[in-house]
């Protein structure tokens, strides 16, 4: 699988199999996660058993059911790109273990943050996790449900985006890899602005988890239309010749 059938294919999963990730998925995962944890100075971590930390949910929106594995999303608690950094390089894993074949569910809220996954150094913040592991071929009667809600209101991809004069295609491009992107509550808060012939991105709304989804739709926007990002909000996009050159791993 490309990385861009990664994007084109990844969605949320919610109910996962007992199916182990085999050693060397495992191994693969850990792999890509020190690459990203270098580039960004970050300390994400694979918990091969995060089970206890959605042992106690029963009420919350996106129950998820047989988590096992989990990507623990962290890093420097005083890193003021720190939300940011985790969407982005979290995303990059997440369509990484996309192309190995294993589904992914990003969770912000529907686990116990209280949970000790591991003991987090005093000057670490977890911010969310990410479940990983095999899922069954066919959406559960729950999932179906679970994405219909969210699913409703799918902005168009017009709603993603402003322009001063016609975009080139590049950009067209990143925008429809954006509208693949997930965002918590499938809310899709940013908007991509092509302005005097240069890209950067707008939060729209203000809320807890607009910083990750910043990060992941910047992640998306550069594999489609090919550059890179700075962290901030309104950084410049970097057009680049390589339409891969954002992705990090082989
Ligand atoms: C930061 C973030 C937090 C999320 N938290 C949850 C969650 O707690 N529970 C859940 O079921 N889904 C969660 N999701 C998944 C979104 O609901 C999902 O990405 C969105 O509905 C789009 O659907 P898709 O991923 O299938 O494209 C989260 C997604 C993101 C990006």
């Amino acid at each position: 699988m490309t990385v861009m059938q990664a994007v084109e294919t990844r969605i949320s999963r919610r109910s996962f199999t007992n199916n182990p990730i085999p050693p060397a998925l495992v191994a693969q995962l850990d792999e890509n996660i020190a690459v990203v944890n270098k580039l960004g100075g970050l300390s994400i971590r694979f918990v091969q058993d995060g089970s206890g930390a959605f042992a106690r949910l029963s009420h919350t929106y996106g129950l998820l059911t047989g988590v096992k594995s989990v990507i623990s999303l962290a890093g420097p608690a005083e890193d003021p790109f720190l939300h940011e950094k985790l969407g982005y390089f979290g995303e990059l894993l997440v369509l990484s273990a996309t192309r190995m074949g294993l589904a992914t569910c990003w969770v912000g809220g529907s686990f116990d943050k209280e949970y000790p996954l591991y003991q987090l150094h005093p000057f670490e913040k977890q911010v969310c996790v990410v479940a990983v592991g095999f899922a069954p071929k066919e959406l559960t009667a729950r999932e179906k449900i679970v994405r219909k809600a969210l699913h409703r209101a799918n902005k168009p991809m017009e709603a993603l985006y402003e322009a001063d004069e016609p975009p080139p295609e590049w950009f067209m491009a990143g925008i429809y890899a954006v509208s693949k992107a997930p965002t918590a509550r499938n809310l899709h808060p940013t908007r991509f602005i092509w302005k005097e012939s240069s890209v950067f991105v707008q939060n729209e709304a203000r809320f807890s988890y607009q910083k990750i989804d910043l990060g992941i739709v910047k992640a998306h926007f550069s594999l489609g239309a090919g550059g890179r990002f700075e962290p901030g909000e309104g950084s410049v996009f970097i057009k680049e010749n390589h339409q891969l050159a954002a992705w990090p791993f082989d």
